[in-house]
């Protein structure tokens, strides 16, 4: 079947880009989950839009083994499985036929020398100038020996990117040292920590709504808004993967990375450019101006059996690989606060969890009220304006604003007006890692984190996991299907304040 990409006027101009140096990329993890589900696809919808480099292919390395072909064949059903585009046989054949895969325990040094080997003939063969994009698709343990390994066999020729996946780290400490290990060989602008919910459209848009419109900025502060709420709300469970689950939980697979990140977009003061050390210059600022949580601010729970969109699911502690007494929380929310000028006692009240009622990511910024409202009949039905991001599912906008109802009197009630990026844009939005891996290629560190700033990130998760260590909750201590535990309500409540139902 041939498919052709109608052309968008709405979206002339809007793809001027370069296109990356020629180069060969490196997935070390190639047999994993990540890779099939997200790293291929994202290759393919970049490859079908001609975004790679004219001159491109591809290593996978991994521990099991499978021959060059074995490989092609499951990326391809990877891509079919996955990809958001349809399949093209030319696209795919085209990006196939640069594709090697290469058996490596990083464990031992077997299997090196015949990953140099492979790298050296493609570069030959695909005229690729020695440069590589290594991506670790692996346990962050695996990450050290792999990085010595590149550092020492690195020649003069052509330039080297890494790209490292999250978590980066366990804690400070080990977060610190493989920093340090990276910058023993590697410059910062050498390393692409991902995030992948900056390369999300609508986290960006955040930045545009509110540094290309004049009319937010005056109002985003501590004078106008509230406060602000920040949910990163799955149905899912754990996918079978307690192994990495029981060790990070909701604190280190959300909160480390993803939520702060969302925290510090929302406060950060605008950059005075859109490069990567402007940007990320101001996202640091406000990952120091955040202090720890008291425990009064921090509530933590754990899922038990409960229905999700009508079918029962088992508790956290019946998941397969997980211990039964198990202290992991699936759930955490907070009310932190950002001690500056712009925020001082501006509440942001975040929560995050797995098994909640449904998949959901917004922020929302709540303003005050209206301070004297003329209407008598306004009552319950007004309620203050709240402009809400929807990072997904739905992606776009929505500004929440009081509107009088048709007919008699002055009846006031909450209208929404929205923006939707389907009806806007009429094109389906790129997936995150298609962005993120253009991005590391053109050499762009703008949508990745600084070793500083996770390091900021890792020392307030440490100082949180320090004092859980004091008491044990009763878990499990909410049901599948619902918002979290009520300690999650009350931790709004006792301000007088409750969760946004959006
Ligand atoms: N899956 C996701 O959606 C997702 C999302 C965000 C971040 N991540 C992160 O991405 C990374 C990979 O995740 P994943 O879900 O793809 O994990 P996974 O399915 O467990 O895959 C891990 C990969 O690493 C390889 N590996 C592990 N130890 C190795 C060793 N000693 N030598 C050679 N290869 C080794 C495995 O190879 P073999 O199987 O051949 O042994 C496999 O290809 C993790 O850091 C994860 O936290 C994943």
């Amino acid at each position: 079947m041939t498919v052709t990409l109608e052309p968008n006027p709405l979206l002339e101009g809007l793809r001027l880009r370069r296109r990356p140096d020629p180069c060969l990329l490196v997935i070390f993890g190639a047999s994993g989950d990540l890779t099939a589900k997200k790293l291929m696809p994202a290759l393919y919808a970049l490859a079908l839009r001609r975004l790679l480099p004219e001159r491109f292919g591809v290593v996978g390395a991994a521990r099991s083994e499978e021959s060059d072909d074995e490989f092609r064949e499951r990326m391809k059903k990877a891509v079919q499985d996955h990809a958001r585009d349809p399949f093209r046989d030319d696209v795919w054949e085209e990006l196939a036929d640069g594709m090697r895969y290469v058996t490596l325990d990083f464990a031992d040094d077997h299997g090196e020398d015949e990953l140099a080997r492979t790298l050296a003939e493609l570069d030959e063969e695909r005229e690729t100038e020695g440069n590589r994009v290594y991506y670790f698709a692996v346990p962050p343990s695996a990450i050290g020996t792999l990085v010595e390994e590149i550092a020492e066999r690195r020649t003069a020729d052509g330039w080297i990117r890494l790209v490292i996946e999250k978590p980066f780290g366990h804690d400070l400490h080990s977060a610190r040292e493989l920093n340090a290990q990276i910058q023993q060989h590697f410059s910062e602008n050498e390393v692409f920590r991902i995030d992948h919910y900056l390369g999300k459209e609508t986290v960006q848009n955040m930045l545009a709504l509110r540094f290309a419109n004049g009319i937010f900025e005056p109002i985003w502060n501590r004078q106008f808004i509230d406060h602000v709420q920040i949910t990163v709300a799955e149905s899912i469970g754990i996918e079978g993967r307690a192994g990495y689950y029981e060790q990070a939980g909701a604190i280190r697979d959300i909160f480390q990375n993803h939520l702060l990140q969302l925290v510090a977009i929302t406060a950060m003061e605008p950059p005075i450019d859109f490069t990567a050390d402007s940007v990320r210059n101001e996202k640091l600022k406000v990952l120091k101006a955040m202090h720890t949580p008291g425990p009064k601010h921090i509530v933590r729970g754990q899922y038990g059996l409960g229905f999700v969109e009508g079918v029962e699911v088992r508790g956290y502690r019946e998941e397969d690989g997980v211990a039964q007494g198990s202290m992991t929380e699936t759930f955490v929310a907070a009310k932190l606060f950002v001690d500056n000028w712009r925020w001082a006692d501006t509440p942001f009240y975040v929560r995050m969890g797995k098994r909640l009622a449904r998949r959901e990511t917004t922020i929302a910024i709540q303003f005050k009220r209206a301070p004297h409202p003329p209407f008598e009949d306004a009552g319950q039905e007004l309620r203050p304006n709240v402009l809400l991001i929807h990072v997904q599912p739905n992606e776009g906008v929505s500004l929440a604003i009081g509107a009088k109802v048709p007919g008699q009197g002055m009846a006031i009630r909450t209208v929404h007006m929205d923006f939707l990026y389907g009806g806007a844009f009429r094109e389906g939005l790129p997936d995150a890692y298609e962005r993120l891996i253009l991005d590391a290629m053109l050499g762009d560190a703008t949508l990745f984190t600084r070793s500083d700033e996770i390091e900021e990130q890792w020392a307030l998760v440490d100082a949180v996991v320090a004092f859980w260590q004091r008491d044990r909750p009763s878990f499990p201590n909410y049901a599948a299907g619902t918002w979290g535990p009520s300690g999650a309500e009350e931790l709004l409540a006792r301000d007088g304040r409750s969760w946004g139902r959006h």
